[in-house]
């Protein structure tokens, strides 16, 4: 098979499903993984319209799959259904009425617990409150607000009566609200007084009042406080901004989830990209709500005793779908968390683990390599032999940070799912299947039932490593860019002749058929001829046990074509010095060859990052090239960048 991208991976290790975890697992072998997957392919109406069979339907579909306004796909088309209705109603209708949906945990360590049954009742209660402020069926509702119950309990309520909400996450700044409120003109937008992050108080109305000062569109802003001995100066303007808590009392508990058809909008969530303005990906009702319930079900092999727990904020499409609709659908317990990972210490999520029980943990490797660079003693006073699944989702994640987590926190013996997918995809597209797939450290391994990928050149020619390609529909995939279905044919169908969906990401096909991302293909580096996946360079880096993270660049180079500028960050206790700069050579040499040798490394205590803790390597190419930044508004902390710059220089 030919290469079109090269790969320089030496990773070689592989470990089979643990025993215990296969023999109870919902798919346990690899036999019966194949089978499924080949059935899926073969067969994708009917294996899709079967799994939607374990859901409820107002109205059963016409037909599963409708290509004939390609890439504008319907799924499950005249169905009607709502997917709030199948979070709740249909587990209180199972006699489930009383199990934990959500053990809710603040940072200053308040805690709330509801059972199904209370979710239900809040949220039927919050569907009414914004019926009686005039938002029903296809109105968006901008949802603001930090990491508490009711971020879920609001998307629940908005889709409980056909609302489409629009989460903007909570560390986005008043520019991104505005930008995003007037784009799908929002007719109203949640947020509260605030949320706790790191000890300090965020006062979230105050940057929306900011934010929605040019807004017209904008009818009102409902206020919910944080709650808790907490008192946060929250300045209201008449006419426009309501409390909740003064609303809630005069409505009841009662709202019958609305039909919905199978292609209304049920969210938009707006995503950077790498240049212009945020898209307002679409997601719709029946296919993303069937997507979600097998993918959590298979993937997180979910099970009635299980406690859940996804690191993620439900500002992500981690959260949307991993923590609100595909686990709720499947009726499981979960932990949802509202604060930093180090507060107070940097043992709070051992602590929480240990806490609950969990027994299903997701999270992402750039909160893996922090916790790495904070060292093992956070964990080794923890009991966390609750765990059975360890999952991963966000960036490739490095084989030394895969074989920490395997180690220290699945202690040997729990399965570790890394999970491809994207905002636009709706849920996993690539991904062991626990109890049936042998994992590799830093592979994302096989596809999803369903999911037909290949590695492709930009002519459409099969290679070993190239450019990713989705081959079929899916029924989570996006539908969409609000209100520019150009670019939505410009971004996502450009290559192969508009047949195949392109994600933006570089892979690789190993011998097994495994697929490992190489990172996104405008990250890309060619070295004397050599086009390179950052994700494998970078890896090699973190082989050392000195290093926690690193972030590998090209830059022009007379001779190579690319060069390579490699910035690396030392776990904390251990300082950077020539011998290590030696060392780190040597293991390049060694791993790859003399020809990927960095023209530079760059020591720095920290990477720049966006919100959901993506390094931002367009920003590390802005400061080795000399060039002016540019934008930096998605920035987690944007005094990183000034150090670097400082550091760079030297
Ligand atoms: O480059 C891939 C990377 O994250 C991108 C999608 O980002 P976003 O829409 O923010 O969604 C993140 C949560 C699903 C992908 O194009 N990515 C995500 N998961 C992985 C990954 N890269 C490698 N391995 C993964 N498991």
């Amino acid at each position: 098979m030919p290469k079109n991208f090269e790969t320089v991976s030496h990773e070689n290790r592989s470990f089979e499903p643990p025993k215990v975890f296969a023999k109870e697992a919902r798919i346990g072998s690899e036999a019966a993984y194949q089978e499924l997957y080949q059935r899926s392919i073969a067969d994708p109406e009917g294996f899709w319209a079967e799994a939607a069979q374990d859901l409820h339907w107002f109205k059963r579909w016409d037909s599963v799959l409708d290509s004939t306004e390609a890439p504008f796909y319907k799924w499950f088309d005249g169905a009607q259904t709502n997917i709030c209705y199948n979070c709740l109603d249909r587990h209180l209708e199972n006699g489930l009425g009383d199990r934990v949906a959500l053990h809710w945990e603040g940072e200053p360590g308040d805690q709330i617990s509801l059972s199904f049954s209370d979710l239900h009742a809040e949220v039927s209660r919050f569907a009414n409150v914004l019926k009686k402020l005039g938002i029903g069926k296809g109105d968006r509702v901008a949802v603001y607000l930090p990491m508490i119950p009711e971020l879920v309990i609001s998307l629940l309520a908005c889709a409980r009566i056909g609302a489409v909400h629009s989460v903007i996450f909570g560390g986005f700044s008043a520019d991104s609200i505005r930008d995003r409120v007037l784009d799908s003109k929002t007719k109203m937008v949640i947020t509260a007084d605030g949320g706790f992050r790191r000890g300090k108080i965020l006062e979230l109305k105050k940057i929306v009042d900011e934010g929605v000062a040019v807004c017209d569109c904008v009818q009102n802003v409902l206020v919910i406080k944080r709650g808790g001995e907490f008192d946060i100066d929250c300045p209201m303007t008449k006419g426009r901004d309501l409390w909740y808590e003064d609303l809630v009392d005069e409505v009841d508990a009662t709202c019958p989830a609305e039909p919905m058809e199978a292609e209304d909008l049920l969210f938009l969530l707006y995503t950077s990209g790498t240049t212009g303005k945020p898209k307002g990906i679409m997601h719709t009702t029946a296919g993303y709500q069937v997507f979600t319930y097998l993918t959590s079900k298979y993937v997180f092999d979910l099970k009635p005793d299980d406690v859940y727990w996804c690191t993620a904020d439900v500002g992500w499409i981690t959260g949307h779908s991993y923590i609100v609709y595909g686990i709720l659908q499947n009726g499981v317990t979960q932990v949802m968390y509202e604060g930093a990972p180090d507060f107070p210490n940097q043992g709070r999520f051992w602590e929480i683990i240990e806490r609950y029980k969990v027994t299903t943990f997701y999270t992402a490797p750039t909160a893996i390599r922090a916790f790495m660079k904070w060292g093992d003693d956070w964990l080794a006073e923890k009991d966390l032999s609750s765990l059975r699944l360890l999952g991963t989702v966000g960036e490739p994640i490095n084989p030394e940070a895969w074989m920490w987590y395997h180690a220290k926190v699945g202690a040997e013996r729990c399965p570790i799912v890394d999970t491809w997918w994207q905002t636009e995809t709706g849920g996993h597209m690539l991904t062991p299947m626990p109890g049936a797939t042998a994992t590799k450290p830093g592979c994302a391994t096989v596809p999803f039932f369903g999911i037909e990928p290949d590695v492709l050149t930009e002519d459409g020619e099969s290679v070993e490593a190239g450019i990713l390609a989705i081959k079929q529909p899916w029924p989570g995939m996006l539908r969409g860019i609000y209100s520019d279905p150009q670019r939505f044919k410009e971004t996502y169908w450009c290559k192969w002749g508009g047949k195949y969906y392109f994600p933006g990401d570089g892979a690789r096909k190993d011998e097994d058929g495994y697929y490992w991302i190489l990172g996104r293909v405008d990250d890309v580096v060619n070295v004397s001829g050599h086009r390179i996946g950052t994700a494998e360079l970078e890896s090699v880096f973190v082989e050392h046990t000195d290093v926690a993270e690193s972030a590998v660049i090209g830059i022009p180079h007379e001779i190579k074509g690319q060069g390579l500028i490699a910035f690396v960050t030392v776990i904390d206790g251990r300082e950077f010095d020539d011998k290590l700069r030696q060392e780190l050579v040597a293991m390049i040499d060694k791993s790859i060859g003399k020809f990927a040798r960095p023209e530079r490394i760059v020591f720095s205590h920290d990477l720049p990052k966006t919100r959901s803790g993506k390094i931002m390597r367009r920003l590390l190419r802005d400061i080795a090239e000399g060039r002016e930044l540019g934008n930096t508004t998605t920035l987690a902390d944007p005094g990183v960048v000034k150090n670097l710059q400082v550091q760079f220089e030297k």
